[in-house]
């Protein structure tokens, strides 16, 4: 559970948050504390692969020097962002374990942002089947959502992740001081699904991003702690309860379905943030104007996001090409739009296969 930031927990501190159920595991939040890695590991563990981005090297290179004593240590730098999730990749780490005699009890260290944490986690499931992973996510993507929950994967020709497996680490470590080096764009963008949390689960999140923008946006300040650790709390509580998304882990999806399409339809040069964003105003637009939702609360999305520096617009005449893509998105089931909207902040629900006409509503509600 959270401590109340008021109670003055001094920020040296380490947060532990669970994952509870058949795939339990802490993460925790701190500073420094990737130098813990080796803790998770336990006895058996003779072999590590940390894979890791082309920024990280030198990194990466410090936290293997820090767990050389108790294993023989490999490193794994593969391309940065979506050029890392490719089976290629995977083969490439594959090699190298194979190379090392890497056995069932050795483990790998993802390292990174969304897509290293990912291709790690595939890399980690499918060696002989699964050897221990531990996630070092280096993003406020990674931390609030890729690294967490154990979705795994690479993509393919036809699409993004269509090859994976649920995977659950031994431990996430959260570590701040890896924030330092992020362009601040990439911590805003990253915030988008900070925001998602605060409007689907923990609206204090929303609150202390009104009351202290700067703050919430600082990696330095204990407001921007609280509320990436409410953020990970709400997840990894969904997670626990739904870990191969078969209810309620698709509330995750909230801005979504129109970010995904978004993003494809941009050719993957807009930041995930930044689609989500435009999505979840879509989303509470498409909640309006079915009655759902009070326009003060469609409002907050946009003051939000717009204090954020997030885009809350999508150009008009491209909506074939959105419908179109959202109908070919693997969450899409039978041909099914599903939508999660709101009935209020932290109340989200499932709409299924909405009117056209209301789509395209709000589709016009959104247009720059
Ligand atoms: N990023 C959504 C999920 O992990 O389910």
């Amino acid at each position: 559970m959270i401590q109340d930031s008021a109670a003055g927990e001094p920020e040296s501190e380490t947060t532990l948050l669970e994952v509870s159920g058949a795939n339990a595991y802490g993460i925790r939040v701190g500073r420094g504390i990737r130098f813990g890695a080796g803790e998770l590991l336990g006895p058996d563990v003779r072999r590590v692969l940390i894979v890791h981005q082309p920024t990280l090297a030198a990194a990466a290179a410090e936290l293997r020097e820090s767990l050389t004593d108790r294993y023989e240590v490999l490193l794994a730098e593969i391309p940065d962002a979506e050029a890392a999730k490719r089976v290629e990749v995977a083969a490439f780490c594959w090699q190298i374990m194979g190379q090392a005699d890497f056995t069932r009890s050795d483990a790998v260290i993802g390292f990174g942002g969304g897509a290293a944490t990912d291709l790690a986690g595939f890399v980690a499931a499918t060696w002989l089947r699964g050897v221990k992973l531990v996630q070092i996510p280096t993003t406020v993507l990674g931390m609030v959502d890729a690294a967490i929950g154990g979705k795994t994967g690479i993509n393919t020709a036809e699409g993004k992740n269509l090859v994976g497996a649920f995977y659950a680490p031994v431990g996430v470590l959260c570590d701040l001081d890896t924030l330092e080096a992020l362009p601040r764009n990439d911590v805003l963008a990253g915030y988008a699904e900070v925001v998602k949390a605060g409007f689907i689960w923990a609206p204090e999140i929303l609150d202390n991003v009104e009351r202290d923008l700067d703050g919430s946006t600082d990696p330095h300040s204990p407001v921007f702690r609280r509320n990436v650790e409410l953020a990970i709390d709400m997840k990894a509580k969904v997670v626990s309860e739904d870990f191969r998304e078969a209810g309620l882990r698709e509330i995750l999806n909230y801005g979504h379905t129109l970010g995904h399409a978004i993003e494809h339809t941009e050719r993957y040069q807009w930041r995930h943030g930044a689609a989500v964003s435009v999505g979840m105003v879509f989303a509470a637009e498409l909640a309006r104007l079915s009655g759902r939702l009070h326009d003060d609360v469609v409002d907050r999305h946009r003051s939000i996001l717009t204090s954020l520096t997030l885009p809350i617009t999508y150009p008009a005449g491209r909506w074939e090409t959105l419908l179109a893509t959202m109908r070919r998105d693997k969450k899409t089931r039978g041909n099914t739009l599903r939508f999660i909207v709101l009935d209020d902040i932290a109340r989200p629900t499932i709409m299924q296969a909405p009117d056209p006409s209301l789509l395209f509503a709000a589709y016009q509600e959104i247009g720059s």
